[in-house]
């Protein structure tokens, strides 16, 4: 039996901002139950939802050396489907409306999180063979672990894995104050540990001390060793290529499933829903107000509004797209210019656009169970999920060719009756436009070819078994 410890700064079903908590929450159920025991570790944020807080139970506190003084660590945890969670509580740090603040205030909050959860782990008796941690939140873990917690036999021999989830947060802050918070020697703030361009990175530090690193893509593991994509960590990226693999994401198959889904209107699978998947558009139309029509092409968007999800394309392109017999669905939330920008278009194009800017589960289902095709243009994406969530509904993905997005979405080739959705190359909103057109005139003109299209998709496993087993092996390998 191998012990194996998720680090993480979110997981569903307690806390989510982005696809991390969906992986987080998910792949842990995944793993063989006979050879792999896997907790999670994450902080206990006020802002949880109170149901689920009720769930949550003391389980001890202690006291830890923390940025020049001694802070309150409370152990809390519960059981969710059959996996062991446990939280860090110090009110302090996780008191807030959501898990993140932004830099500085979360340095000292991902920080003291780090050192903690290596800390509880002799009080709650569990010791991993394997710490694995998920992004710059806990990018410090394999840094104490490799410094300040050798000292006891208990630590000693653990193994990190240190994935990536996204490149572009690196949680970087200026060194002095950096190095007098997270209380580590002089010796690990030099350019080949933890400093970066005169900051500190603590992502940086769990690269450079993990065991292993793997990102969420084959594509996103080549593509960060490149300046384009590796956000100034190419080198790095580089130099440890040899421990780094892509591994792609996948889904909970549970709670997506168009078969079962409580949150939207008629539920259906691969055999009914050419017939059925419809009257769920028709129910959204109503329920926004948009133009009812049944055969009007519904292009989804679920996602937080930022440029790196290629927003800048659709801004651009939006005038001359609603020119076209469309019906655009925005829900997400983000930067304020492009929750204006799909305001802005909703009250153009009444009838036309939704722009629903708010965070919502049951609507997210809704859209993936209602759209036609769903729009994903990203500049980068490390895996991304809508785009599987929306092939598990028989939704067509129409994405630009990066990271998660082109290893998951094959494109569409009418001569040979392939693919699963369309996609672009260039980070152009001209080549983006031409695509989204491409797709609507098979949609509208050859609704046979469309429906194989979704016949394809829908067949597609992006569920977690095969990537677990990859990690497993992983595991397998690290502790041998
Ligand atoms: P990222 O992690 O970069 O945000 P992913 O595609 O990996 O992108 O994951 C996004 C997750 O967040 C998906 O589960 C998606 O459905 C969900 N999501 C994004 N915005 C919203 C929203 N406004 N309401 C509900 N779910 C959302
Ligand atoms: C990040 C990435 C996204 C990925 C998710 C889960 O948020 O932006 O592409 O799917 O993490 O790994």
């Amino acid at each position: 039996m191998k012990n194996i410890l998720f680090v993480a700064s979110e997981s569903v079903p307690f806390i989510k901002t982005g696809g991390l908590a969906d992986v987080v929450g998910s792949l842990p159920k995944c793993f063989d139950k006979k050879h792999f025991d896997v907790r999670v570790i994450i902080p206990y944020y006020s802002c949880m939802k109170e149901a689920l807080k009720e769930q949550i139970t003391y389980r001890d506190s202690f006291y830890m050396d923390f940025d020049w003084r001694r802070q309150y660590v409370g152990i809390m945890e519960t059981v969710y489907e059959g996996i062991h969670f446990y939280f860090i509580d110090n009110q302090e740090h996780f008191a807030c409306e959501k898990p993140y603040a932004g830099m500085p205030y979360d340095l000292p909050k991902f920080a003291f999180f780090s050192k903690a959860a290596l800390s509880i782990l002799p009080v709650i008796d569990f010791r991993p063979d394997v710490i694995h941690c998920h992004d710059w939140q806990t990018g410090l873990v394999p840094v104490y672990l490799s410094d300040t917690f050798q000292e006891g036999e208990f630590y000693r021999g653990i193994k990190t894995v240190m994935t990536i989830h996204n490149l572009k947060f690196q949680g970087v802050w200026n060194l002095e104050e950096t190095r007098s918070i997270v209380g580590l020697p002089p010796y690990y703030f030099a350019p080949d540990k933890l400093e970066y361009k005169k900051d500190a990175n603590l992502l940086k530090g769990g690269l450079v001390y993990a065991n292993a690193i793997t990102t969420v893509s084959r594509t996103y593991a080549e593509e960060i060793k490149m300046p384009f994509y590796g956000e100034g960590l190419d080198g790095l990226m580089c130099a440890r290529s040899n421990d780094l693999r892509g591994i792609v994401n996948g889904i909970d198959y549970d709670d997506y499933n168009p078969e079962t889904d409580a949150s939207i209107v008629k539920t259906y699978n691969a055999q009914n829903f050419r017939k059925e998947k419809v009257k769920n558009k028709i129910a959204l139309q109503k329920e926004l107000g948009l133009n009812e029509d049944p055969k009007a092409m519904m292009i989804g968007i679920v996602s937080r509004l930022t440029d790196q999800k290629g927003f800048d394309l659709i801004a651009y392109m939006m005038d001359e797209l609603c020119q076209d017999n469309v019906q655009i669905v925005a829900l997400g939330t983000g930067d304020e210019k492009y929750e204006n920008m799909f305001r802005h278009y909703a009250w153009k194009y009444e009838g036309k656009v939704a722009a629903l800017i708010y965070y919502s589960e049951a609507m997210s289902h809704k859209v993936y169970a209602s759209s036609d095709a769903f729009l994903m243009p990203s500049l980068f994406e490390p895996c991304g999920l809508s785009q599987l969530m929306s092939l598990r509904y028989g939704t067509v993905p129409i994405v630009r060719e990066t990271g998660g997005l082109k290893d998951t979405v094959q494109p569409y080739n009418e001569f040979e009756n392939t693919g699963t959705g369309f996609s672009f190359t260039n980070y152009n909103a001209h080549e983006m436009l031409a695509t989204v057109r491409y797709a609507e005139h098979i949609y509208y003109d050859k609704k046979r070819e469309w429906n194989k299209i979704i016949d394809r998709g829908m067949a597609m496993d992006y569920s977690w078994q095969s990537s677990a087993l990859q990690y497993q092996e992983l595991y397998d390998w690290l502790v041998g």
